[in-house]
């Protein structure tokens, strides 16, 4: 994502009750920051943060976390999100998601990915999302099965992430290649599915499950 730079994103972030600046001292225990027991989702990506607010609010009795890697990209979301309601159940971290075993044990209940960069170049493949670099880490944040929901415009990254996620051991429970004709899902459109598709590109789908014994 290309943004131009925000002088004071250092203060944005710092002052933002929603961004968590030392992520790894609640390692195992994200719940207590929440103060309730309820389930934990995450977005890695998260981008603006447009997505992981409005499916938080829709959601009040589940809690959710973003993990964005740029700080200016971040900054722009928090901003926008001072003038928005504040939710309780929602907080943000500016984080490599390739570090994500530091700062998760046992808690996701839900990974989301959404229009994650596709990295096209072969010698680029082990930075994308669901690379198995990325999908090995996974292992050791989720509660209970792994649960990863992906949407894209980019078919490539698409197969490349159904032949990944399935050589991994997960199963492909739901797939769609043109979710925006699919009827009855309830879609939270994010930045970049907004932007594609009113180019008149597809948007493809799947949820992926691995069972963990
Ligand atoms: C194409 S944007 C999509 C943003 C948003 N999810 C959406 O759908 O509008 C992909 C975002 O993922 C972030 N990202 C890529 N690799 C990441 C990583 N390893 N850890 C955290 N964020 C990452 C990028 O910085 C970028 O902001």
């Amino acid at each position: 994502m290309r943004v131009r730079n925000i002088k004071n994103k250092k203060e944005i972030l710092e002052n933002s009750k929603y961004v968590i600046s030392n992520p790894s001292f609640y390692k195992g225990k994200w719940n207590s920051l929440f103060e309730n027991n309820n389930r934990i989702c995450l977005e890695i990506g998260t981008g603006k943060c447009s997505f992981i607010y409005e499916i938080a609010r829709q959601n009040p009795d589940i809690n959710y976390i973003g993990i964005e890697r740029i700080d200016t990209v971040l900054a722009y979301g928090v901003k926008d999100l001072e003038n928005k309601p504040f939710l309780n159940n929602l907080h943000l971290i500016n984080y490599d998601a390739l570090k994500i075993d530091d700062i998760f044990s046992k808690e996701i209940d839900t990974l989301y990915l959404n229009f994650s960069d596709p990295w096209p170049k072969a010698r680029h493949e082990k930075r994308r999302l669901t690379n198995f670099r990325f999908l090995e880490k996974y292992d050791i944040i989720f509660l209970g099965d792994n649960k990863i929901i992906m949407k894209t415009d980019n078919r490539d990254l698409f197969e490349y992430s159904v032949v990944s996620l399935s050589n991994y051991g997960y199963k492909i429970t739901d797939l769609s290649l043109d979710l925006h004709k699919k009827e009855d899902y309830n879609n939270i459109v994010t930045e970049y599915e907004e932007k594609f598709s009113r180019k008149g590109c597809q948007i493809y789908m799947l949820n992926a499950v691995k069972k963990n014994e």
